[in-house]
């Protein structure tokens, strides 16, 4: 159920940066929801491609909130860490690895280079709660997660999420993921390629 690699789904992670950076460039405390983060690849290739693309003092005002089931209590280690075996990293678009990673001390593992781990906390949290683990959030992710759930508790995530974010806030799933019917008038579609959409501004609570 873990499954992810560096840069999946890259398209939807460079339509989120192209559309969300003027919101969260605009905020002196900028902050955004990883849901089922896995063991840090997907928060990580984020924070890199935004690294990449926001101006310095920007992106030192950024926070990414990864969190996860993490029913072996295992992610919150490795995310800390920020340490990832060569195979994991060899195939990073031209130029990151030597950019945002350094050798670590244990052979053919690469380390996350702290300007980029600096910006990542993790949190164990389970979706189904429906507790959301933050107000006022400029962007949620949650890919690949949506589709282990059943429909009805989908719909009750999707409600937090919309809680959870800023009027305008954004909120990505891969590709393949249909926006419920219920939440039609709550967030527009922000693009016809890409699952990427926006709090509609006075769409309430959406309960
Ligand atoms: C296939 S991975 C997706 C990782 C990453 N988002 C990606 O797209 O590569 C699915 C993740 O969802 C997490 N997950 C499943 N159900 C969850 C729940 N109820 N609350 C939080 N995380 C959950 C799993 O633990 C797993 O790490």
């Amino acid at each position: 159920m873990a499954f992810t690699f560096f840069f999946r789904d890259l398209h939807v992670l460079e339509l989120i940066v192209r559309h969300a950076i003027p919101i969260l460039a605009s905020r002196s405390y900028a902050r955004v929801w990883d849901a089922g983060c896995a063991m840090g690849q997907e928060p990580y290739s984020l924070c890199i491609l935004l690294a990449e693309s926001m101006g310095r003092f920007a992106f030192n005002n950024l926070r990414i909130l990864a969190s996860d089931l993490d029913d072996c209590n295992l992610f919150g280690p490795i995310i800390a860490a920020g340490v990832y075996p060569w195979e994991e990293v060899e195939r990073m678009p031209p130029g990151i690895l030597e950019k945002y990673f350094e050798p670590d001390e244990k052979p053919g593992h690469f380390r996350v280079k702290d300007t980029i781990r600096g910006r990542i906390t993790f949190q164990k949290h389970d979706l189904l709660s429906l507790q959301e683990i933050g107000q006022g959030l400029s962007l949620i992710v949650c890919k690949n997660v949506l589709l282990h759930l059943q429909a009805a508790e989908r719909v009750e995530v999707i409600r937090m999420f919309h809680r959870a974010l800023t009027p305008g806030g954004y909120f990505a799933v891969e590709q393949t993921q249909d926006m419920p019917v219920e939440f039609r008038s709550l967030f527009e579609r922000v693009v016809p390629d890409g699952r990427l959409y926006r709090k509609v501004e006075g769409s309430g609570c959406g309960s």
